[in-house]
């Protein structure tokens, strides 16, 4: 395919920290080729609804810091249909755009997958999500700050733990996904995380807090990934008070906290390469992949691939937090 004359620009599913910084480069690299930048509002359902205009250089200035998107986003289940999908590819043709840049998680590539199965839009995905759970990237956009306001939050925890001898079980994002419970549990020294691809071995963790309390070991902090097996941070408490009734336990739910504020340096960095190289891989012919990094260096990976395969936790840091944390 030769180069395009116009693309479309789109966030899609949860907003995560970066992505304002990922349209920038976007739109910024566009014009640079001489392509002409359209960005695609709410996602999906504005993809269909034709809510899409033309972005300028000065749409993009001030924003590389900001959370959110701009672009706003939402999980559509209309473009799920025939008739969406149908919409959409009228919409886009309507506005002359000849191929897209995809910013979001899973559901995003998901989504992706099956409209290019029926239209054959060339499209660059760009993996936007906190979870970090897409395969071929080593991180996602938003990844990096959710972590770190996680990791603000719980030492503050950790202070008012101690002070009261208590154990306090955070739950933070990640429905499917346990990277931000393992990063934000092991960067505070937390006792035990709980995360959705593991299953815990309740009776050894009970018989583990049991012992720390025999030496004297008052404050544990658990970290709970939102989608693990018992349901969340007030479950497991549940069960923790259940087998240990005079223990003195907290829970507190991050929530979405963890989806906002300024990008760090780090997701600002991954976005404007990610962006730059979206629009450079367009501009080159390339089309139905995701673009990531790997070791340092851009790599893209087909969207069947990145959806279907399950990135696998590190096992190496699960056994290290539980020698660290003694
Ligand atoms: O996908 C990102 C994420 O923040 C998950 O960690 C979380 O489970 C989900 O989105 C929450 O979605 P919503 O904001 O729609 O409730």
């Amino acid at each position: 395919m030769s180069k395009p004359a116009n693309i479309g620009i789109m966030t899609s599913g949860g907003d995560s920290p970066g992505m304002n910084a990922a349209i920038r480069a976007i739109v910024r690299t566009a014009l640079f080729h001489d392509i002409k930048p359209f960005g695609i509002m709410r996602g999906y359902q504005g993809m269909l609804e034709g809510d899409i205009k033309e972005l300028l250089t000065t749409d993009v200035s001030n924003i590389i810091h900001r959370g959110g998107t701009i672009l706003k986003t939402a999980r559509s289940k209309d473009f799920m249909t025939e008739d969406g999908m149908k919409a959409a590819y009228d919409q886009i043709s309507k506005h002359h755009i000849e191929a897209l840049v995809l910013i979001g998680g899973d559901g995003t590539m998901r989504g992706a997958v099956e409209f290019f199965k029926r239209y054959k839009i060339p499209a660059i995905g760009m993996p936007g999500t906190i979870d970090n759970d897409l395969n071929g990237t080593d991180f996602t956009i938003g990844f990096d700050t959710a972590v770190n306001t996680a990791i603000w939050a719980i030492d503050k925890i950790r202070d008012t733990a101690e002070a009261h001898d208590r154990m306090f079980i955070v739950e933070v994002m990640g429905r499917d996904a346990g990277y931000i419970a393992l990063n934000s549990g092991l960067a505070c020294g937390a006792e035990y995380i709980f995360i959705p691809e593991q299953k815990e071995m309740m009776q050894d963790i009970l018989t583990s807090i049991q012992d720390d309390r025999k030496r004297k070991k008052m404050t544990n902090i658990i970290v709970v990934a939102e989608g693990d097996e018992f349901g969340g941070a007030n479950e497991v408490s549940a069960l923790i008070k259940q087998s240990i009734p005079d223990i003195e336990t907290r829970v507190t739910i991050l929530g979405h906290i963890q989806r906002g504020g300024s990008p760090t340096c780090v997701d600002r960095i991954l976005a404007s390469r990610l962006g730059h190289g979206a629009v450079e891989a367009l501009a080159a012919g390339r089309t139905q992949e995701m673009i990531g990094i790997v070791n340092g260096e851009i790599v893209f990976t087909p969207f069947a691939s990145c959806v279907k395969l399950q990135k696998p936790i590190p096992d190496d840091l699960l056994e290290m937090i539980k020698v660290l944390a003694k």
